[in-house]
């Protein structure tokens, strides 16, 4: 499973991309608004410091402009994954864009049957919402269960990109079901390495290691 993290916040990404952990980037608007950040300046600087795909998303809501923006989001560099909602415009532009060789991410998905659409317009990403799911007493987790089964009945290539993720438990489930990929707030990416138990048994370790009086180095 990949994982990507979900944020425009450089400091952020440049700490996860140091662990060697870090698959990717999604970003969108209300990331970058968020980061008091240039978009376009945010975007070159995130996809020179990550190998993977950075996904951008454009904000037209009609086709034609949106493919005028990804054109200029495209130049921001080699790994830019044009982001586009979901929506009869999003899904041409994405075959289009697709039939161009240019990596896609549709987002905003809530139904197994958008994934479905997304997946025939030749998505390489399709992002479902999870917690967005969840927070208004659906089940998030179950639309990628869903989507697994629809995408190997048809041998869809899309991945599925899990996001809204907000804690470990969607991570876990995520990866149970087989998601591809799940794009993550940083937060979420370091709680994965958290045990209470990993900390009292270190504790434990390195006071009996003082009291043998030796060094390694
Ligand atoms: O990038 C899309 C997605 O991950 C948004 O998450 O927490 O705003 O629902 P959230």
């Amino acid at each position: 499973m990949k994982f990507f993290a979900d944020t425009a916040e450089i400091a952020d990404i440049r700490d996860l991309a140091d662990t060697g952990l870090l698959d990717g980037v999604t970003t969108n608007p209300s990331l970058i608004h968020k980061s008091g950040r240039n978009f376009l300046e945010v975007i070159r600087e995130i996809a020179a410091i990550v190998d993977g795909p950075v996904s951008a998303e454009v904000v037209a809501t009609h086709h034609a402009d949106m493919m005028r923006e990804a054109e200029v989001l495209k130049k921001l560099g080699d790994n830019i994954c044009i982001k586009l909602p979901l929506t009869l415009d999003g899904l041409k532009t994405c075959k289009a864009l697709t039939a161009q060789g240019i990596q896609t991410n549709v987002t905003l998905c809530f139904s197994a049957n958008q994934a479905l659409l997304a997946a025939k317009a030749g998505a390489t990403y399709i992002s479902p919402f999870v917690g967005r799911l969840d927070d208004m007493g659906q089940d998030g987790i179950e639309l990628i269960d869903d989507i697994r089964t629809i995408y190997d009945n048809y041998d869809f290539k899309t991945q599925i990109l899990v996001a809204s993720v907000r804690h470990p438990i969607h991570v876990l489930q995520a990866a149970k079901i087989g998601a591809d990929v799940a794009t993550m707030p940083p937060a979420v990416i370091k709680a994965l390495a958290n045990h209470a138990l990993t900390d009292k048994g270190l504790a434990t370790f390195l006071s009996d290691w003082q009291k043998t009086g030796q060094s390694i180095l």
